[in-house]
């Protein structure tokens, strides 16, 4: 469930990152393509460098110039790679001083800089994915690893004029989401889901299945009913699974409604 959301939440984030022609010097796509090659480890040289951390920025593109070109040199169109390797030091001046005045957020000192959380989030997106009809346990590799990218792409994305409220919304969103994955609620839940137990005898489910995945019952067994469904959480998986249960529940009903509202929006685009 949460996890289809953030299949919808990350790609869209990622389509709607800017991404125009290069003209008037703008390196930003061939940034985006190196810093996409040196999260993925494609070339040896940029595994010496720290590209990735919150204060790098600077002091990294200068020691990292041979590295820098050698991969811009292939992930770059020819003429962004020309522009770099005759003006790398405009470049570099660029991404490393902050502007003083901090009215404006337009300076290419923070696009360019921002570039590098982008491959964290495509990451989280493409691992978030092959989860969602997983059944998983608190603290599974997977869900820690994500959590770890989670907070990683917040710490990057925090500094102010490097991305906007909403993208910034979108992400805590999605990494709530993947919070909420990790706890005994969720595997308790997800538990009731695979043994699909014979939950007849709970005459405050009021006949509705349990497990059942239309909107609107998983709103009403968060909401309206959710002292039945805490009942059969706590019978059925232990006291643990509902801990916070209240906070979890509204969490969740939330989740679920804004689903319903962008399955409406994107079917209405089609
Ligand atoms: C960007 O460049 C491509 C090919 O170089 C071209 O087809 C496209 O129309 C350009 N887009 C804009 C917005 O200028
Ligand atoms: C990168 O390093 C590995 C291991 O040291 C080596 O096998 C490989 O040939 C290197 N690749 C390039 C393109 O230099
Ligand atoms: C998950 O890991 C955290 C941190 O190591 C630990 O405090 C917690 O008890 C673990 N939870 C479970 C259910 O194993």
């Amino acid at each position: 469930m949460f996890s289809k959301i953030l299949l919808f939440i990350f790609p869209i984030f990622i389509a709607s990152a800017p991404s125009k022609n290069s003209t008037n010097g703008d390196i930003e796509p061939c940034l985006k393509e190196f810093y996409q090659a040196a999260y993925d480890g494609v070339y040896n040289c940029t595994k010496e460098f720290d590209f990735f951390s919150k204060n790098s920025t600077p002091k990294v593109f200068k020691s990292a110039k041979p590295c820098f070109l050698e991969v811009a040199k292939s992930e770059c169109s020819n003429s962004q790679y020309n522009l770099l390797s005759t003006k790398y030091d405009d470049f570099l001046e660029v991404i490393t001083e902050e502007p003083k005045s901090d009215t404006s957020c337009e300076s290419f000192y923070f696009k360019y800089n921002s570039m590098k959380c982008v491959p964290m989030m495509g990451d989280i997106a493409a691992k978030v994915a092959p989860l969602a009809q997983k059944h998983l346990k608190v603290n599974d590799s997977r869900l820690l690893d994500l959590v770890d990218t989670c907070d990683r792409v917040k710490s990057c994305m925090s500094p102010p004029c490097y991305f906007n409220d909403v993208e910034k919304s979108m992400i805590t969103e999605g990494c709530n989401s993947i919070n909420l994955r990790n706890t005994k609620f969720s595997e308790c839940l997800s538990e009731i889901q695979k043994e699909s137990p014979d939950l007849s005898g709970y005459k405050c489910l009021k006949g509705v299945d349990f497990n059942s995945k239309a909107p609107t019952d998983i709103i009403d067994k968060f909401s309206k009913n959710q002292a039945c469904t805490k009942q059969i959480m706590e019978e059925f998986c232990g006291k643990e699974a509902v801990e916070n249960f209240d906070e979890y529940a509204e969490m969740t009903a939330e989740k679920v409604v804004q689903m319903a509202q962008m399955m409406q929006i994107l079917q209405g685009e089609s």
